[in-house]
């Protein structure tokens, strides 16, 4: 539980009784752990996986707006704010959670307020970051976003090879289109131009940065 920036400051004590009013659950992949509009009743904590946060529209098109991964949270919003679930959540590959239900959530919060005020700066970083998709949506190019995109990926799951930066999760173009906000064909054909000038490599499945 220490694991988790919330529960940082708390002492052996606080973590038992912590770990009373939790509990695990796993999902496998491609898993849907709730939908956008629904009521929501529990705060998620990652042990383990990777979580897709994404917004669809009715033509089916979506829009991935982040992937969470280990000791990260989601399903905050729902709870703090008392509306319902503003987006949807899958696992993207086996997940195992950590659930805290609404009441002993709220609970949690008026104990230990430095909970309440980690949660605040993971939302200011998370505002950031939206603003960011803002901006790039709005003044940047398809390809420029993709680029964007490599990078991002790159930063949080490269790792370092002969070849380049290898991006260690597997990712299919249509999720690749859905973080970048276009559509799967377009995503096609801006990486084969982005193979064949030799930036990048795919290596069964993986893709690789020659050059960041
Ligand atoms: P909630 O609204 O309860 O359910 C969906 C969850 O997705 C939300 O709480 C947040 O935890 C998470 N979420 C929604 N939008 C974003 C975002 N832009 N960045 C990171 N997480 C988000």
């Amino acid at each position: 539980l220490r694991n988790f920036i919330l529960f940082q400051d708390m002492n052996e004590q606080e973590l038992e009784e912590l770990s009373k009013i939790t509990y695990q659950r796993v999902y496998d992949k491609n898993e849907i752990i709730f939908l956008e509009g629904e009521v929501g009743d529990a705060v998620y904590l990652i042990l383990d996986g990777l979580i897709k946060v994404f917004r669809t529209v009715e033509s089916g098109r979506e829009k991935t707006l982040v992937l969470l991964g280990q000791w990260e949270f989601f399903g905050e919003m729902a709870l703090l704010d008392k509306s319902l679930r503003s987006a949807s959540i899958q696992a993207m590959k086996t997940s195992q959670l950590l659930v805290i239900d609404r009441e002993k959530f709220n609970g949690l919060l008026l104990k230990f307020p430095q909970i309440s005020l980690k949660i605040i700066v993971t939302l200011s970083n998370r505002l950031r970051e939206a603003n960011n998709q803002i901006k790039a949506l709005t003044f940047k190019s398809v390809k420029e976003r993709l680029h964007l995109v490599l990078l991002d990926l790159a930063d949080k799951y490269g790792e370092i090879a002969e070849e380049g930066t290898v991006i260690t999760k597997k990712i299919t173009h249509q999720e690749l289109a859905n973080l970048v906000g276009t559509t799967r064909e377009t995503i096609t054909k801006l990486l084969n131009e982005l193979i064949e000038k030799g930036i990048i490599i795919v290596k069964q499945r993986y893709l690789i940065l020659v050059d960041k």
